[in-house]
C-alpha cells in the first residue's frame, strides 16, 4: 500500500480515538506498517498520553523512540481502545492478522479492549477471507502434528522459515482456505494442542474498520 494511505488512514484512527487520549487513560497499539503511521501521527500530536499497551518488541522500539510510555497490560486492566492493522477484512469486520507474527498479543490486546479500531488500505478488503494465508502461532515441537491437523482440515500449513515470534515460537502459514465460518474455524484451530493462536479475529472482530481508499476513508462498524 503506498504510504499516504497508511498515512490517512492513521490521521483518521487519531482522529477517532482522540477523546481517548489523555494523561489518564491507556491506550493499546498493534503492529506493522500502518499501526506504525498511527504510533508517528500521535507522537507529531504532542498530546500527552498515559502511554500504551504494544503487540510487540517492534512496536515497544516504535515507541520508545518517540519517548511514548510503555505500559504492561496487566497493571493497566482493560483497555478503552485498541488500534492496529490487518491482513484481511471481510464485511462483518472479522480479520486475518499476524502478516507480522504478532498475533498472540494482537488478540489479547484486542480482547482486552472496550473497541477495536481497525486499520488498513481498502486492497484488504475481502468479501471471503483466506486469499491470505492464515498465520497460527504453535509451539515448536508441536510443529508437525498441527501441520498434520491442518491438513485435516483442508489446509496447506507453510512453515514460515527463519521466523520465531516474540513468544519463542514458530509460525505455520495456512494456504488454501475459503473461511466461511470464521469463528468456526477460529475454534477448531485454537484446540490443536500446541496452537498458540490462530490469526482469525472473529470471536473478537474489530468494531470499526477504517479503509483508505485512493481518495476516501470507508467507515464501517459492526453495530
Ligand atoms: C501483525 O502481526 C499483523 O497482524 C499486522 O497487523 C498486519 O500484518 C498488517 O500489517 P500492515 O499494516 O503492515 O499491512
Amino acid at each position: 500500500m503506498p504510504d499516504a494511505k497508511k498515512r490517512r488512514v492513521a490521521e483518521a484512527a487519531f482522529e477517532r480515538v482522540r477523546h481517548h487520549l489523555d494523561s489518564q487513560t491507556p491506550i493499546g497499539i498493534g503492529t506493522g506498517s500502518t499501526a506504525n503511521e498511527f504510533i508517528d501521527v500521535l507522537a507529531e500530536s504532542r498530546i500527552d498520553i498515559l502511554g500504551a499497551v504494544a503487540s510487540s518488541k517492534a512496536t515497544e522500539d516504535r515507541l520508545t523512540q518517540h519517548g511514548i510510555e510503555l505500559l504492561d497490560l496487566n497493571a493497566t486492566g482493560p483497555l478503552p481502545v485498541y488500534v492496529d492493522g490487518a491482513d484481511e477484512a471481510d464485511p462483518r469486520l472479522n480479520l486475518i492478522k499476524g502478516g507480522g507474527a504478532a498475533l498472540t498479543r494482537e488478540k489479547i490486546i484486542a480482547e482486552a479492549s472496550h473497541e477495536f479500531v481497525c486499520i488498513a488500505d481498502d486492497s484488504k478488503r475481502v468479501d471471503v477471507l483466506g486469499a491470505f494465508p492464515l498465520p497460527v502461532e504453535v509451539l515448536p515441537m508441536a510443529r508437525s502434528l498441527v501441520a498434520r491437523a491442518i491438513v485435516e482440515l483442508g489446509g496447506d500449513p507453510e512453515y514460515r522459515t527463519g521466523v520465531v515470534t516474540d513468544n519463542g515460537h514458530i509460525i505455520l502459514d495456512i494456504h488454501g482456505l475459503s473461511i466461511v465460518d470464521p469463528k468456526g474455524l477460529e475454534l477448531e484451530l485454537n484446540q490443536i494442542p500446541g496452537v498458540v493462536t490462530c490469526g482469525l479475529f472473529a470471536r473478537r472482530p474489530a468494531d470499526l474498520l477504517l479503509l483508505a481508499s485512493d481518495t476516501d476513508i470507508i467507515e464501517l462498524s459492526r453495530d
